[in-house]
């Protein structure tokens, strides 16, 4: 990887909810550690000033990146410029060069919403800000295969591919990053790693709050779009892929898109669709709402590795446990007595991965109780990380991006391989089914999974 490091950070949309959830708190650790040596230009359509703004990052700060460091704040504060106007109009994009000064290379970061990627895309290509620059966007990318595609298409009448980042935030996420690690750094797990030994495998984004505040988007969005579309598949993806040959960053890529292409859309009785009681009477959602708040899917994978062996993906808001954690069982090991004794504890073996909001990996095994009568137990063998310690997945992928590193964004064909999956189910085909807050969703989840087996719950 060569690229040349940017030289300066353009935040659209510097006034809106994700820039002061999580860009100013990336921004200001960047700060903190010391990197952040480039100008950084905000624009939005507010007619703010300076002061403002500055007020607005602070109070980001304070309440999403841990306290505000004065000595870093100071550097951001000297490099914020900011750059107001429509984003139709092409005044803003003079007001943006300006600011620019004499950066040739800078990362426009668009946190606004889709329907304005276009309109931004376009003025910064007729103004020249996209000469020499990169562009970052947020998922979701277009709201099917074929969106994605016109969106792709815009992106691709100003932009190189090798310019444009699309965050996935789960792949900035270490926790999400360490399946890879462990499936590729340890020799003792490939040999296992496959139909022959796996059961089945069970991936669940489950979220205690509910659209909180969000109703909007969510009525456009649902359960499918909003997070298995991209973070569960991506999830999938890592914990299926082949190990990637050679050194070359696109050969990672090309093994998560080769898994992507492997997964069967899932048949219309392979997909629970749900909605928790009280989500109608939300904010901006519609009183006879079909938008489901929670999904569940089974999937398979046409591969040598893993045919036969299924994939439970599942996610929800209003559920029992704020938890992301993945779970791939084991088979039954051939032999249950010896030496006159049952060794049936139960539980087969498996591997546990939670990615949210600590991070653990397990490894559930089979021991002797204590006791002495020859009775046998199921126990984790567990580490864990402290939360403290990990890097924020923006703060990651801002850099990624600023350094001109694809690794951890999602490359269109990626995309379009994912919406083939999730394509058949879009647009309410199925019914849904009302749930209560606080369960694990729809009563007809289980009989996705059962009789063979009972799905996983994460701890809260
Ligand atoms: C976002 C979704 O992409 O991911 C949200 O839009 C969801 O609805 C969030 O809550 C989950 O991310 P995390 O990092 O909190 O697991």
């Amino acid at each position: 990887m060569n690229a040349p490091h940017a030289d300066a950070l353009v935040l659209f949309g510097i006034t809106g909810d994700l820039a002061y959830k999580k860009i100013f708190p990336s921004v200001h650790a960047m700060a903190r550690r010391g990197e952040l040596a480039v100008p950084v230009v905000g624009v939005a359509r507010e007619g703010w000033d300076r002061e403002r703004l500055l007020a607005r990052a602070r109070e980001s700060i304070a309440e999403h990146g841990g306290g505000v460091d004065e000595r870093a704040f100071g550097a951001l504060a000297e490099r914020l410029r900011y750059a107001p106007g429509d984003y139709t109009d092409p005044a803003v994009y003079d007001r943006l060069r300006e600011a620019l000064g004499e950066a040739r290379r800078p990362v426009h970061y668009l946190a606004i919403p889709p329907s304005l990627f276009p309109v931004v895309v376009e003025g910064l290509g007729r103004s020249g800000c996209a000469r020499g620059a990169r562009v970052v966007l947020e998922k979701p990318f277009g709201r099917d295969l074929a969106s994605a595609r016109s969106l792709n298409r815009t992106l691709h009448s100003v932009f190189d591919e090798d310019s444009i980042f699309r965050i996935d935030h789960y792949l900035g996420k270490e926790t999400v990053q360490n399946i890879l690690y462990f499936r590729f750094g340890n020799s003792f797990l490939e040999p296992i790693w496959n139909r022959n030994y796996v059961e089945r495998v069970e991936v669940t984004l489950a979220e205690r709050f509910g659209v909180a505040g969000r109703g909007k988007f969510y009525e456009e969005a649902g359960a499918i779009r909003d997070v298995v579309q991209n973070h569960l598949l991506q999830v999938v993806a890592l914990l299926a892929m082949e190990p990637p040959v050679g050194p070359d960053m696109e050969a990672f890529r090309d093994e998560k898109v080769r898994v992507l292409k492997s997964i069967r859309p899932p048949a219309a009785n392979e997909v629970v669709r749900g909605q928790y009681a009280g989500y109608r009477a939300e904010r901006g959602v519609a009183p006879d709402s079909r938008v489901e708040t929670f999904a569940a899917l089974r999937m398979h994978l046409d591969s040598w590795r893993w045919q036969d062996v299924p994939f439970f993906v599942r996610a929800g808001k209003r559920l029992a446990v704020t938890a992301t954690e993945v779970l791939v069982t084991l088979k039954r090991p051939p032999q249950r007595r010896f030496s006159g004794r049952e060794f049936d504890s139960g539980a087969p073996n498996h591997f546990r991965f939670r990615m949210g909001p600590n991070m653990e990996i397990a490894l559930g095994a089979t021991v002797l109780a204590a006791g002495g009568r020859g009775a046998s137990e199921n126990v984790e063998l567990f580490a864990c990380r402290d939360p403290g310690r990990q890097v924020e997945p923006y703060d990651l992928l801002l850099g990624a991006a600023m350094a001109g590193d694809h690794l951890l964004f999602a490359r269109q064909d990626e995309v379009e391989a994912a919406w083939r999956i999730v394509e058949p189910l879009l647009e309410h085909s199925s019914p849904v089914a009302e749930y209560a807050p606080e369960s694990w969703g729809p009563a007809a989840t289980d009989a996705l999974i059962e009789p063979r087996a009972r799905w996983h719950d994460p701890k809260g």
